[in-house]
């Protein structure tokens, strides 16, 4: 990598680079994320739109230090939280990021109030300034008279506003929205999200919400598009897709792989300083003819 890492940082509150994810069942491997370049500035509304599958949560995941990638880094205000220990990582997700899922961000029997409460109280907070927050965030949203109804008293635009609030309780910096309308019509959806847009312009709160709705993402001032785990429109450094090499030297690299980094019948390999560089045979030229090797593989 050429560029600058710390200058990027200075610039951007989320950096996200070369991000990958593998997750392995058993002997089966699934690609969940191929190489994610992105970066977000402070007070930023994003949004990552894509179909099911492509790797939106995965990606939140990853940001949110929920769990850890297999290759690649997240910066948020310079740090990579990917490399933190347990303790830390906790720390950052309590008091630097806000998650809403689309569903099960509120405790059952509590309150809407008490929903808003706790994780502030967890934190540590006296309970009189716990609840004064609350009620100022319930009101911003709207419920100033749902404050003493529980969950199954709520609508889904209600609750969803309430979780809205559980997330923004200890003031995080990143708030992480993962398809918080999915189970919304589309009056209520807009309700949620026009919420999510005020958050993001009267208190500053960047925002990364991922969904599958074009129309939902465009609440946010940027639009990213992912697919099969990649950011469209990107140019990627692969590298990390892991693979064997048996026996004889032969290296199976999956098809999709090849598809994207060029690679037909033949390739050239190269021993570079990070390892072995395997280019398509097109990109470097007669002139090399004498360094081709068949390396395609089978199985
Ligand atoms: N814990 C897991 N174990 C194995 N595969 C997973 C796991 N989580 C997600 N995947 C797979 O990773 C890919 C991306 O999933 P996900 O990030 O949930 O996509 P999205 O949120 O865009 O629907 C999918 O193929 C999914 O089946
Ligand atoms: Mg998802």
């Amino acid at each position: 990598m050429s560029e600058d890492l710390e200058q990027l940082a200075s610039e951007y509150k989320v950096v996200v680079r070369d991000l990958m994810k593998v997750y392995r069942r058993g002997l089966k491997e699934v690609i969940a994320l191929r190489g994610i370049d992105f970066e977000v500035r402070a007070s930023e509304f994003i949004s990552i739109v894509g179909p099911s599958g492509s790797g939106k949560s995965t990606l939140l995941k990853m940001i949110g230090a929920l769990d850890r990638p297999t290759a690649g880094l997240v910066l948020f205000e310079g740090f990579n939280v990917t490399q933190l220990d347990d303790v830390r990582a906790m720390e950052y997700r309590r008091n630097k990021v806000g998650f809403v899922w689309q569903v099960g961000n509120l405790v059952p029997g509590l309150t809407a109030l008490k929903n808003v409460m706790l994780p502030m109280r967890l934190a540590g907070k006296k309970k009189s300034e716990a609840e004064s927050r609350a009620r100022e965030l319930l009101q911003r949203m709207g419920l100033s008279d749902r404050m003493r109804h529980r969950p199954h008293q709520l609508s889904g635009g209600e609750n969803q506003r309430v979780a809205i609030c559980v997330a923004l309780a200890n003031s995080p910096e990143l708030l992480l929205a993962d398809e918080v309308t999915g189970e919304l019509d589309t009056e209520t959806t807009d309700h949620v999200m026009e919420a999510l847009r005020e958050v993001n312009r009267d208190l500053g709160t960047t925002i990364i919400n991922v969904t599958h709705n074009p129309r939902v993402a465009s609440y946010a001032g940027r639009v990213l598009r992912i697919r099969d785990g990649l950011i469209e429109g990107q140019r990627h450094t692969l590298f990390g897709d892991i693979s064997e090499v048996d026996a004889k030297g032969r290296l199976v690299i999956p098809e999709s792989v090849r598809r994207l980094a060029g690679i037909r019948k033949r390739v050239v390999l190269r021993v570079v300083p990070e390892g072995l560089l395997v280019a398509p045979l097109e990109s470097v030229g007669e002139n090399n003819n004498d360094d081709a090797s068949d390396a395609e593989g089978h199985g």
